[in-house]
């Protein structure tokens, strides 16, 4: 078994480059960029999101027929949103769409993958950076090839944070996700940024360049190889109300700490969105 998930892993950081090599062309040509929405008018997709996400498919189900898939915009099509016990590949072919319509120069390409619901192993690549992130569970993360430690600061004060607004405009939870921004902006820490793609985010905490990143309103695909990519270099993940983070509920707290995730969590005004797993409303 162990060697068929290196082989998997193998394939996936082959065809996250590949991938990566099909969104800098498209980024690079204004023309190819056909903008739709999703859910809402700032929750966007463009027919680059869809080629990447079939290539990468495609590609898998030649190599390994049986294996199962969570895309981001094939759910948007209608597919399920299940995580089984079988090998399932959960793929964002762009992270950081909006960053991609508008040129903002971070877009990642996010390939996680989970067997009996425990990530696997996990790749990100920052494709504008060229900058491959891997983890494998018990075997540590990398970025190029170099191992990734996460940050030893344990005191938030001294930290910089990491966060998203998200595609929600719902009044009520953008309330929400300010008053938590103002609580811990006011703790005070360091600074607060934002990649505009959760995937890069959690690589920074795997970096060590910021102490932690939290935001509610993610999708599995947007953080699973990254959860796995926080972990192997060391960090912690936590629900946003502390516990163990399940990865369908859309919220989470990634940090270099345990002492970093907790305090954070004190000062997030949690809520729950719709779970990714939901049935969707007709059914
Ligand atoms: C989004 C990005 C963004 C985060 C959103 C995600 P997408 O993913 O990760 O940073 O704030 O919650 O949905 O739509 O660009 O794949």
């Amino acid at each position: 078994m162990a060697d068929l998930w290196q082989n998997a892993m193998d394939h996936a950081v082959t065809i996250a480059r590949h991938a990566g090599e099909v969104v800098r062309e498209a980024l690079q040509d204004d023309g190819k960029k056909t903008v739709m929405t999703k859910s809402s008018s700032v929750d966007l997709v463009t027919q680059t999101d869809q080629k990447v996400e079939q290539l990468i498919i495609q590609s898998v189900k030649e190599k390994f027929p049986t294996h199962s898939f969570i895309g981001e915009e094939s759910v948007a099509a209608g597919e399920s949103c299940v995580l089984t016990d079988g090998p399932t590949w959960i793929i964002d072919p762009i992270d950081g769409t909006t960053n991609f319509v508008h040129t903002f120069p971070f877009v990642a390409v996010s390939i996680g993958f989970s067997v009996s619901k425990q990530m696997e192993f996990g790749v990100v690549y920052s494709c504008l950076e060229d900058k491959m992130y891997t983890a494998r569970r018990g075997r540590g993360a990398f970025c190029n090839g170099e191992p990734l430690q996460v940050s030893d600061q344990e005191d938030i004060r001294q930290s910089i944070i990491a966060t998203e607004f998200g595609s929600s405009r719902d009044p009520e939870a953008i309330n929400k996700i300010f008053s938590s921004l103002r609580s811990i902006l006011c703790i005070p820490v360091h600074g607060v940024r934002g990649a505009g793609t959760a995937a890069i985010n959690m690589c920074l905490v795997a970096s060590g360049c910021v102490e932690a990143y939290y935001e509610i309103g993610i999708h599995v695909w947007d953080v699973a190889a990254g959860s796995l990519i926080v972990s192997e270099a060391g960090g912690v993940l936590m629900d946003v109300e502390g516990g163990p983070v399940d990865m369908m509920s859309r919220r989470i707290v990634a940090a270099n700490s345990r002492t970093i995730a907790e305090r954070i969590v004190k000062e997030i005004d949690a809520f729950s969105p719709p779970r990714d797993d939901a049935a969707p409303p007709n059914q």
